[in-house]
């Protein structure tokens, strides 16, 4: 594993909005839009010299929150930075009182497995879920859904 010392995790601001979007198109990600809900539910990974490293963030849809926008910068990946983004986001969605998270992905099924998910059927989401732009328009039919329960301390692995 790669060192990330000196990376750190904390909320995304709106002068991250650039870098942010950087970061999704390298990783070819669905992009930012007004659907997003860009602000206090996204993070950012910052390296020691305040460049942008890492994104995570989620959408929420009652109790139930639609984790995206999971991106390293790609010198920085395998140093555990995309696994604290990840866990960070799914604690702040757990701490503002949703019970579950939903995923989309085309590549990673086998990383988010790790990080306890499980695949689920697609048609199964809740209404909110289903209804948002990642799920009924941006990802192709054949992304695997996956969900979490985001149970009293899960989130913080
Ligand atoms: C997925 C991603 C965010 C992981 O970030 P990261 O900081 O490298 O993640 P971590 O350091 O926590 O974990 C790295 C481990 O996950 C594995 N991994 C990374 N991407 C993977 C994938 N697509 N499928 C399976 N395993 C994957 C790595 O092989 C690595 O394993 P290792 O530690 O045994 O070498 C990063 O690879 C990325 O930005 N990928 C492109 C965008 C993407 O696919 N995002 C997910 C959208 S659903």
């Amino acid at each position: 594993m790669r060192a990330a010392a000196g990376v750190s995790i904390r909320a995304a601001r709106e002068q991250d909005r650039a870098a942010v979007s950087a970061l999704l198109r390298a990783a070819r990600l669905v992009p930012l839009d007004e659907s997003s809900q860009y602000g206090p539910q996204y993070a950012v990974a910052e390296a020691e010299d305040g460049t942008v490293v890492g994104v995570a963030g989620y959408e929420r849809y009652g109790d139930a929150s639609l984790l995206r926008s999971g991106a390293v910068a790609e010198e920085r990946r395998s140093a555990g930075i995309g696994a604290r983004l990840a866990a960070d986001r799914l604690e702040h969605a757990r701490r503002s009182g949703c019970a579950t998270a939903f995923l989309l992905t085309d590549t990673a099924k086998e990383y988010w497995l790790k990080l306890g998910f499980e695949v689920t059927e697609r048609a199964a989401a809740p209404a909110g879920i289903a209804q948002s732009l990642e799920w009924s328009h941006a990802c192709p039919a054949s992304s695997t859904a996956m969900r979490r329960a985001l149970l009293a301390g899960a989130g913080a692995q």
